[in-house]
Order: structure tokens, then C-alpha cells, then sequence
């Protein structure tokens, strides 16, 4: 088919699940337009696709399942039998079922998946867990997944693309027992307020957060200026050391295609 327009859109609290969108996007030559699904304004809108379009859909894997609060974003997209391209990004333990729980999904909104890809970035949890990717290696990567799925997109008529992962999906997350707490050394710059994508952190007093909306995304501890914003609770700690043991050897993007 011809692309007419290229739509990229993230659920992406601390930015990894952008990025790696973005570097596939990128390939795309077509009309561009980012859908922010970590702004809980855009969250609950629908979206239809036209004819000619293409969709781009990148979001984190939170306990082996699509991010929950981007799978009901992703919901409330439709299509005419219009391509899209899943990417699920997780922090170098396993996808699970996060890659088959996307496809399903878009394809009850009339889209077809054309190629998928399980991408590694560092773990929202800890900076020893895949710290600093996607690198620049992994960003290569992107590439030339992206220019194979554009090639499939152009020039095939038809298209199935296998993925792994099992029906019914495992449990999704349960509610982990932390938040992030602040320290005397906030600055009360409203960053993180604005960074939050649940509004959970009171915007009178930016040290309250409401533990019952929170995801445990940290996308406020890693991007509080002065460090200002942690979690030091046993059963996080607990969680971290075992995960950091556990995850410590290197694994590499997968790639599926129709
Ligand atoms: C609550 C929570 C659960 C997570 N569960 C998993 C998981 O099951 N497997 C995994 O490898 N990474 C897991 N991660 C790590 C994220 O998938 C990873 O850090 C991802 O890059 C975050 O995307 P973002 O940078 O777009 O927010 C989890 C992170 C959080 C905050």
C-alpha cells in the first residue's frame, strides 16, 4: 500500500517506549503525528485512522502484560484494516504476553498487525538492570526493523504475523506495596507533578502522592532534578535485589514480521 500518514503513539512514563518508537517512526517518510498517551488528556479520547495510514504503537511491559493504563488507551483506537507496527519495551527480565496482548487488541480495532518487536531498555525499577539503553546499538536495531516493516507495509498485499505469548494472558500487576516518597531536599519545582501520568502527585504540595493512583512508574524519581523522589521500602528493595540478580545477562531486541 501506499502511506499516506505515519501515526506514532506511546504510553511512555520514562521515556524509553518514546524513543524506540521514535527511531522506528523515523524510517517512515510519510505526513507524522506523535500521540502522547502518557498525558492522561489524550488517554481517554478515540482515534480513527483513515485508509492510507499507518500506526506505530509503543508502550512498556509492567508484570509481562501491555502497560494497563496503555491497553485501555489502546482500546479506543479504529481503523480500516490499516497496518500497525507493536512495539513492547521491557526492562531486560521477559515480555511474556505483552507483544500477543497488543496484537490482540488492535486487531479488535480493525487494525493488521505487519511486524512486531521486543525491545530491552533500563528497567523503570534500577539503573543496574539495562542502565542506559536502548544504547546506540539497540537504536541500529530499531532501524532496520522499521525498514523491514515498511518494506512488508509497501510492498505485500497480505500479511500475518505469528507472535509469542499465551491465551489467557498471565495476571496482570497486582498493587505493589510502595510509592515514591519525597525528601526534605524538594525544591517544589512541579516537575514531577507534571511528569506523572496519573496525576497522582498533589500540585499544591508536590511531596503528597496518592499511593491509590499510583503506577509505580517512577517516572517522577528518575526525573526529579535533585534526586528528591525515591523509594526506599523493604518490599521495593526486596524486588530490586532479586530482579538485579536476575536480569543481569544482557538480552537483545526480537523482531517478528507478517
Ligand atoms: C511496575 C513495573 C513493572 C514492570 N514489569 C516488567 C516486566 O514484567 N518485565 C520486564 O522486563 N520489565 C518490566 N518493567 C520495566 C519496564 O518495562 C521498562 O523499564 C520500560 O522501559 C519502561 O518504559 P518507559 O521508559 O517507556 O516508561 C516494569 C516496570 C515497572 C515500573
Amino acid at each position: 500500500m501506499k502511506v499516506e500518514k505515519v501515526y506514532c503513539a506511546y504510553f511512555s512514563p520514562t521515556g524509553s517506549s518514546k524513543r524506540l518508537a521514535e527511531a522506528v517512526a523515523g524510517v517512515f517518510t510519510a505526513e507524522y503525528e506523535q500521540i502522547d498517551l502518557t498525558k492522561m488528556e489524550n488517554r481517554n479520547k478515540p482515534y480513527h485512522l483513515d485508509k492510507g495510514a499507518v500506526l506505530i504503537a509503543s508502550a512498556p511491559v509492567y508484570a509481562g502484560r501491555v502497560q494497563a493504563q496503555a491497553a485501555e488507551a489502546f482500546k479506543r483506537f479504529s481503523a480500516p484494516q490499516c497496518p500497525v507496527v507493536l512495539l513492547a519495551v521491557y526492562g531486560n527480565r521477559h515480555y511474556e504476553d505483552a507483544l500477543l496482548e497488543m496484537a490482540d487488541i488492535f486487531q479488535s480495532g480493525g487494525f493488521v498487525p505487519a511486524a512486531a518487536g521486543a525491545f530491552v531498555a533500563e528497567h523503570s525499577f534500577s539503573k543496574a538492570i539495562a542502565g542506559g539503553r536502548p544504547d546506540q546499538a539497540d537504536i541500529e536495531k530499531a532501524g532496520t526493523f522499521a525498514q523491514q516493516a515498511k518494506e512488508i507495509i509497501e510492498q505485500k498485499d497480505a500479511y500475518t504475523c505469528t507472535l509469542p505469548g499465551n491465551r489467557p494472558y498471565r495476571d496482570g500487576m497486582g498493587k505493589l506495596p510502595f510509592h515514591p516518597e519525597t525528601a526534605e531536599s524538594c525544591v517544589g519545582c512541579m516537575r514531577c507533578a507534571k511528569r506523572c501520568p496519573m496525576q497522582a502527585i498533589d500540585t499544591l504540595d508536590v511531596k503528597k502522592i496518592d499511593g491509590d493512583k499510583c503506577i509505580k512508574c517512577m517516572a517522577c524519581v528518575k526525573g526529579c532534578a535533585v534526586g528528591a523522589k525515591y523509594v526506599d521500602s523493604e518490599p521495593f528493595l526486596t524486588t530490586v535485589s532479586r530482579l538485579e540478580s536476575l536480569c543481569a545477562a544482557r538480552r537483545e531486541p526480537e523482531f517478528f514480521f507478517g
